[in-house]
């Protein structure tokens, strides 16, 4: 069977009010670039004929410009599930113009497939190779692509000729059989392929082919500052006394990182300490570090979700990409996240803080409680289930005006049962085995800036007995603070005593 080349418009038309739209790629890896700047056009053109256009967006983990950025901008989005990361998208999630539903990256598959958002009407997948029979070779990001070909009433391929190398090789595809028959994810370290190179989509559902040339357009991070080179070292050093202490093995254990600045430079922290051994990494994106690591022979091999490189990375792995071939596997996010795998290969889990309070629980996704940063992503799926769950913050934010460390987080999305470690720049708290006040104590000395150490231990003295003591009254003054005079330092504890 072959199938026909159609543009980008012919492919949205045969997407409707209403419909339930799943797409490839995890982070802005793999996604669409064409189908949905044209649905997100045609949205416009039927909002300006006075007619009703929305689709429910459905994605491994947050996308980019041309998937949700479109599309809110279009205001076509009505349900949108999970993670996301675009600026106009968090605006819209937070005003209500779309209905943001947060659930862990490892659940998004599986949910969709018990049914509980309905019908997928129309998957949007890229690929890089295909055949005649429905067989193709996904691209720089594996998200939820298996689960949306099996479940969709219609597939629309995106063809993309940007990747001037093969992909062929990188993917392990497979989707776990549902309760009541669901067996172990035979996963047991990570480079153990399980799947598929290829995915198979019935040719029966394929509409038509969409031809694309359009890079990830990843933007390179934030070079490292003291800050986070601080953060980076502080953990390296913490682990590397942990191997001393016998406690982590010789062979060291898989790593887990998170997104964004501050988990790249806790990557490299790891790279510069001498006593970190090589590693291998269990984890749901690799971004510029992870190469780095690699060419160093500081990372021997890295199961992710997605290649989540800049673009300009992107181009060095495809000059160098058979130096790559045995060294990464990318899985859907329901399998390089999940919780059955996590436990039983004892990961090292490092993920980032929005802030965290002195008893250990941590608000990854609400600041002052109210406003939606990005998501919980996968931070969940590895904190619970790791041998250590570290957090990672700087100890301030906004120029010292916010402390990342509180008396009592606006937003819990992690309990002081499952989060181990705290690191910011000025240290390490290690929580194992410490009961509320002597975890407070030891966040205070360790991790709080020294702006803020008497306001916390301030906190601690007007606080109630109990165990886990707290002031309710004064529980949020440091976010009041913040609010009414824009510097959490002009805190007042007198009012509450
Ligand atoms: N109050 C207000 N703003 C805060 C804040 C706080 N307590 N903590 C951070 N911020 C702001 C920063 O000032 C910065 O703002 P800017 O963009 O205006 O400069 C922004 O949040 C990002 O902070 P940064 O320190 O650069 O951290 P980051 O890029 O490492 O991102 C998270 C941090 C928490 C937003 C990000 O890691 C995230 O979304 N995590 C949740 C999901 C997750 O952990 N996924 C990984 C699982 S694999």
């Amino acid at each position: 069977m072959s199938f026909p080349f159609i543009s980008a418009e012919e492919a949205a038309s045969h997407i409707h009010n209403g419909d339930n739209v799943g797409t490839s790629g995890f982070t802005a890896s793999g996604t669409p670039k064409l189908v949905t700047v044209a649905l997100a056009e045609k949205a416009r053109q039927l909002h300006e004929k006075g007619e009703p256009f929305k689709v429910n967006l459905y994605t491994g983990a947050s996308t980019n410009d041309y998937v949700d950025g479109a599309l809110t901008r279009a205001d076509a989005i009505g349900q949108r599930m999970p993670y996301q990361g675009t600026p106009c998208t968090r605006e819209a999630a937070n005003d209500g113009r779309i209905n943001y539903y947060d659930p862990h990256l490892s659940h998004v598959s599986q949910d969709m497939r018990y049914g509980f958002v309905g019908d997928l009407d129309v998957a949007i997948i890229e690929v890089t190779e295909m055949n005649p029979e429905g067989e193709v070779i996904l691209g720089a990001g594996l998200g939820m692509s298996p689960t949306l070909v099996q479940m969709a009433k219609k597939v629309i391929i995106e063809y993309s000729s940007y990747y001037r190398t093969s992909f062929r090789g990188f993917h392990d595809n497979y989707v776990p059989l549902d309760p009541p028959r669901r067996r172990e994810i035979p996963i047991y370290k990570p480079s153990d392929r399980i799947g598929d190179t290829i995915l198979r989509i019935d040719p029966a559902k394929i509409i038509g082919v969409v031809p694309s040339n359009e890079s990830e357009s990843i933007r390179s991070f934030t070079s490292l500052n003291d800050t986070t080179r601080a953060i980076g070292a502080n953990v390296a050093e913490f682990l590397a006394a942990e191997m001393r202490a016998g406690k982590i093995p010789p062979e060291f254990l898989p790593i887990q990182s998170g997104v964004g600045n501050v988990a790249n430079a806790a990557l490299y922290g790891l790279a510069e300490n001498p006593q970190i051994p090589a590693f291998q990494m269990f984890t749901e994106v690799v971004q510029d570090a992870v190469m780095d690591l690699m060419q160093q022979g500081k990372c021997t091999f890295a199961s992710t979700c997605a290649l989540a490189f800049s673009d300009q990375a992107m181009l060095r792995f495809m000059d160098d990409i058979d130096f790559y071939r045995d060294k990464l596997l990318m899985r859907p996010g329901e399998i390089s996240n999940h919780p059955e795998v996590v436990r039983r290969l004892g990961l090292i889990a490092m993920n980032t803080a929005l802030e965290c309070d002195i008893y250990g629980f941590v608000n990854s996704t609400h600041v002052d409680g109210t406003y939606m940063m990005n998501g919980i992503g996968g931070s969940g799926d590895f904190c619970r289930n790791a041998a250590l769950s570290i957090f990672l913050c700087p100890s301030v934010q906004k120029g010292g005006r916010i402390s990342a460390i509180v008396p009592m987080v606006s937003h819990v999305d992690h309990t002081d049962h499952d989060v181990k470690i705290i690191v910011t720049e000025q240290g390490v708290a290690d929580m194992r085995g410490m009961a509320p006040r002597q975890r407070a104590e030891m966040i205070i000395e360790n991790c709080v800036h020294p702006d803020y150490k008497e306001i916390m231990r301030d906190y601690l003295k007007i606080s109630s007995s109990g165990h886990i003591g707290h002031n309710l009254k004064a529980a949020f003054a440091l976010h009041m603070a913040y609010m009414e005079h824009g510097d959490m330092r002009m805190v007042d504890f007198g009012k509450f005593v």
